[in-house]
């Protein structure tokens, strides 16, 4: 019997979707990351950020999200002066950024108009330009001073997976190097993290493994849900974000993220029996305050479901519907590995509602019109 097979199914290696692929690929693409760093450009661009007076970090959707945890990495490891700002809304800071200034323009395929016209903007205030892209030579690394690339390989489906996890690769890199030129971080500091960052392709590989079926599972209830929360602290609420994008973009599900502590400031009002509210629990100073969360919400009879560490599954499971387990990491590294099973949830949510995850409606993989 003849099996006749499309050069796409061929380029799908297999997997039903190029989104599935692309999320099982992400050891290997962040492997990709780590081998493929330029010293030389990584040395320039950490001297420009520890002679900047102020470091903007700009992208859409998913590359914004990497900006966001970026700028938390920035902030809180090394003290830097940095804002992380959707593309579109640069005017805001046009009259803000001068010479002495470095933008960090993250875009994986390099080509977004939105990213581009704010990189112009910014290079005639005289601010200097470095961009993180997965695309060699595209329009915006062309346009900038200095370009660290991500090295995924090429991302069909339209939602950004691989992409984001090495783009928070090359960020978190970059924070650490900086972190030891500047003296934030001591040499033991710096080895601790750069070994647990060479840590994550194998913590990947397994964290993949051990969920996608309890995900697959949890799809089956996803998929009659018309609403969702992601909460999270600190470096969470960006991976939240992250999270309840993919959500909404392949799987049609409202979902909104916010900072765990405004609940009760309005969003909790929407809370009933049944309603998913998703938590992810990454570092120690914030555990206390999230298992506060998780019990307000269960208090409401919500559908508790908790991304938390093997060390404080513990304190949450009673407290969760569905508790994901997932490996003890430095907060800092955690949401390259959190997001992955957050990507396969919104994956299989919206194969279970009937939907092709790797052309969503009304979107583009690349959008070049403003
Ligand atoms: C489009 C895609 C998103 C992506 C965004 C930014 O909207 O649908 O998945 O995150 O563009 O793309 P970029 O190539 O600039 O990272």
């Amino acid at each position: 019997r003849l099996i006749s097979w499309t050069p796409e199914m061929a380029s799908k290696e297999g997997y039903p979707h190029f989104m599935l692929k692309e999320i099982h690929e992400q050891p290997f693409a962040i492997n990709s990351t780590l081998a493929g760093i330029n010293e030389k450009e990584f040395d320039n661009v950490v001297n420009l950020l520890l002679n900047s007076r102020k470091i903007l970090i700009i992208g859409a959707g998913t590359s914004y999200h990497a900006g966001l945890v970026g700028d938390y990495l920035f902030t809180t490891m090394l003290g830097l002066d940095t804002h992380a700002l959707i593309s579109s809304e640069y005017k805001k800071y046009v009259n803000a950024v001068n010479e002495g200034d470095t933008v960090i323009a993250i875009s994986q395929s390099g080509e977004t108009i939105d990213t581009l016209v704010a990189v112009r903007a910014f290079k005639e205030r005289g601010a200097k330009v470095v961009a993180i892209s997965n695309v060699i030579d595209s329009a915006i690394p062309r346009e900038s001073n200095y370009v660290l690339y991500t090295r995924a390989g090429p991302e069909i489906g339209v939602a950004a997976t691989k992409t984001f996890t090495t783009q928070l690769v090359v960020l978190t890199v970059l924070a650490l190097r900086a972190g030891i030129a500047m003296g934030r971080l001591s040499q033991d500091e710096y080895r601790n993290l750069m070994d647990s960052l060479n840590k994550v392709p194998g913590l990947l590989q397994n964290v993949i493994t051990k969920t996608e079926g309890k995900v697959k599972a949890l799809s089956e209830y996803m998929k009659s849900r018309n609403n969702a929360y992601y909460l999270g602290r600190g470096i969470g609420v960006p991976l939240s974000m992250e999270g309840a994008l993919k959500l909404k973009e392949i799987a049609y599900i409202h979902a909104e993220a916010y900072p765990a502590g405004e609940s009760k400031h309005g969003p909790i009002a929407l809370v009933e029996e049944g309603y998913p509210v998703v938590f992810s629990i990454l570092d120690d100073d914030n555990v206390d305050a999230l298992l506060g969360n998780v019990m307000e919400m269960k208090a409401r009879d919500a559908y508790t479901i908790g991304f938390v560490p093997e060390k404080y599954v513990g304190k949450f499971r009673e407290l969760l519907s569905v508790t994901f387990e997932l490996p003890n990491i430095d907060y800092r590294i955690a949401p390259i590995i959190y997001i992955v099973p957050m990507q396969l949830l919104a994956y299989y949510t919206a194969v279970a509602r009937g939907y092709d995850p790797d052309k969503p409606r009304n979107l583009a993989k690349t959008v070049t019109v403003e």
